[in-house]
């Protein structure tokens, strides 16, 4: 019988990948706390109906994508296609929009969606999102960008940012009935998925990856010439502040992103080092989402970066730390061992091997640990109140006081 695999697009996350993986969540959360943000996390598996309500029915994620199922107690639930959904339904389940003020969370875990698995995109990968609430200005807008910037940065990857914004409820539906009208004109030379968007969601046409289509739509109304005051006033606002702080943009009127809560701001950072699959974060703004879900109308606007993507593009950045082997060369010293080990634990990696070995042994095996110092204790070290010591990048040995190691 064949041993059982993971599930397609599906991967475990262990050796360097994990530690990869940890030392990215370690240093995104470092710097979203310096930010503001407390770290919050929501359940995996939440009713259906969140997404369908916010995501958008017409969306791909909910109508192609979700892990959905009847559960045993009849309930129709599906694993999270994303992070968003759930924070706000928290928010208002735990009746933040009543109390008012700001808030900042951040979150990391797996996301869930039924894609054709290929290079960069998998069916259960993992996101380090945020989400603001109660912040309408669009300092905010502007601050969420630097911080994404700050993270890459801090990584050494290099990005595109691309910006647009879509508009509000009072000019986003005339640039519809302005776009479907060019639509309607061309309807025979689009494919087919664009025809049906025309009818359920005309602004997804703009999206369409196809070249023939992408010719098609170079002529369509844009939505930025079509904004209203507000949003055109926010929208160069946003510029502006981005343009002081010399963070580089490109305006791509046809981002309008694969999620339906979007209004105003909306970005996406894109690398061309890792193929095809080439966002690495998306956000914006949802003005609307907190209401839409039942809560009492709070401005929001948040971001997730795919950090199996991201980690890609990560190079380790921090100098190799110190990692230390300890080593019995008799029984008797084990016990002092444990006493080392846990004061060094306090700020240094160290491995302690339980068998009491000869010299030549304990080397091999502090070089299969990537220890990069080793330390033995024998009868003369316990005898002595002293411990040897070899610094294995610089061979220098040395021979010290317990209390000084
Ligand atoms: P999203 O653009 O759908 O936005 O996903 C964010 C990031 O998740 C993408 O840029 C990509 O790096 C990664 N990603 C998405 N799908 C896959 C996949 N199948 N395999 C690997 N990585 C993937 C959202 O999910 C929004 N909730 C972001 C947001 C937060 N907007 C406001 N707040």
């Amino acid at each position: 019988m064949a041993n059982i695999q993971s599930l397609r697009g599906m991967n475990d996350i262990l050796g360097d990948d994990s530690e990869l993986f940890t030392y990215f969540v370690e240093n995104a959360s470092r710097i979203a706390k310096n930010y503001g943000f407390t770290y919050i996390e929501t359940p995996i598996l939440e009713e259906t109906a969140l997404f369908k309500r916010s995501v958008g029915e017409s969306s791909d994620i909910v109508n192609k994508e979700m892990y959905q199922f009847i559960d045993k107690g009849e309930n129709d639930v599906c694993l999270r296609p994303e992070g968003t959904a759930g924070v706000v339904r928290s928010f208002v389940q735990n009746k933040f929009d009543r109390a008012g003020g700001t808030y900042r969370w951040y979150y990391y875990g797996p996301m869930f969606r039924y894609e054709r698995p290929q290079k960069g995109r998998l069916r259960e990968f993992h996101q380090f999102g945020c989400e603001v609430f109660g912040v309408s200005s669009v300092y905010e807008d502007a601050n969420i960008i630097m911080m994404i910037k700050d993270i890459l940065d801090f990584f050494q990857i290099g990005f595109k940012l691309q910006l647009n914004s879509l508009g509000c409820p009072t000019c986003m539906p005339v640039y519809r009935d302005k776009l479907v009208k060019y639509l309607t004109n061309i309807k025979e030379e689009l494919c087919e998925d664009c025809n049906r968007r025309i009818e359920t969601n005309p602004i997804r046409v703009l999206d369409c990856k196809i070249e023939n289509c992408q010719k098609l739509l170079y002529n369509a109304p844009k939505i930025t010439n079509n904004l209203c005051e507000k949003c055109d006033t926010d929208f160069e606002k946003l510029k502006e502040i981005l343009d002081f702080n010399n963070i580089e943009y490109e305006i791509d009127t046809n981002l309008v992103r694969g999620l339906d809560y979007y209004s105003q701001t909306a970005f996406e950072f894109t690398s061309s080092e890792i193929g095809a699959q080439s966002a690495i974060a998306g956000g914006g703004r949802y003005d609307r989402l907190v209401e839409f879900l039942g809560g009492r109308a709070t401005p929001g606007i948040g971001f997730a970066i795919g950090i199996e993507r991201l980690l890609e593009l990560v190079k380790i950045k921090e100098e190799k730390k110190d990692v230390i082997y300890l080593g019995a060369l008799n029984e008797e010293a084990l016990n002092t061992l444990t006493q080392i080990a846990t004061k060094k634990r306090d700020n240094t990696k160290t491995f302690m091997e339980y068998t009491p070995r000869g010299f030549g042994k304990h080397f091999k095996l502090a070089e299969k640990c990537g220890a990069t110092i080793v330390a033995l204790v024998g009868e003369n070290e316990l005898n002595d109140g002293t411990i040897y010591t070899k610094n294995i990048k610089t061979q220098e040995e040395k021979t010290i006081k317990l209390e000084d190691f």
